[in-house]
């Protein structure tokens, strides 16, 4: 069971906004995409029964932490983990079917991946959800072409030395994607230590 210190402290205040944006009787089907240790599906489990989480990575490491953590808490509406590479079609996103889920769930990966994972998040997300169902992604952003304050500017150029294809994405970028498949940006919260909520909203077809 990995630990990561982020993920202990942005795990409560993105379950406060998981809890005003979700219904919380109804049964939901969730797809967290780069669950990472698991810290977060198994919190998120504890607190909101109702929802069946499907985690999934990358990462192999990370895949048995996740089943780490599953095995220790036995939650009943925790499904095994899944191998899903973001930057691959949905098709090949362990058999999950279209139009199927009420939410997608991704923290901190888009800034520190190449660009194919984020469009891939968009476009399978665009596929799997459910019409009217929610993308959360979480992090760190620029906004209308501009970072701040000074700690993410120096973060963006950290992670751009790493990998040419790495930094924050600004949100209007975001946005274009996300529209290209069909969401559309319908609430943006500011959360701890100058990250954000992006919610994005599968448009109905009628
Ligand atoms: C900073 S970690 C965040 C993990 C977790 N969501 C958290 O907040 O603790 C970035 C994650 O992106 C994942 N990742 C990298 N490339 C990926 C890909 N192609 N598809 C899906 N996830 C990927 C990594 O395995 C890693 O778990």
């Amino acid at each position: 069971m990995l630990s990561a210190a982020a993920a202990e402290r942005n795990k409560d205040p993105i379950l406060s906004v998981l809890r005003d944006i979700v219904n919380t009787e109804r049964p939901l089907q969730a797809l967290e995409i780069s669950s990472g240790t698991g810290q977060h599906v198994i919190h998120f489990a504890q607190a909101l029964r109702n929802i069946t989480w499907q985690p999934s990575e990358y990462d192999r490491q990370s895949l048995a932490s996740i089943e780490a953590y599953r095995a220790h808490y036995h939650l009943h509406n925790v499904k095994p983990a899944i191998h899903l590479d973001a930057s691959q079609p949905h098709q090949y996103w362990g058999g999950i079917q279209p139009e199927s889920l009420d939410l997608v769930l991704n923290i901190n990966m888009i800034h520190i991946s190449p660009l194919s994972c984020t469009e891939g998040l968009f476009k399978g997300t665009g596929a799997l959800l459910k019409p009217q169902g929610l993308l959360l992604t979480y992090g760190p952003y620029a906004v209308n072409g501009r970072i701040t304050p000074q700690s993410n500017v120096d973060f963006d150029y950290s992670l751009r030395q790493r990998h040419p294809e790495w930094g924050l994405k600004d949100i209007s970028f975001l946005n274009s994607v996300a529209q290209k498949n069909g969401l559309f940006l319908e609430k943006i919260v500011d959360m701890p230590a100058n990250n954000k909520c992006l919610l994005f909203r599968k448009e109905s077809l009628v």
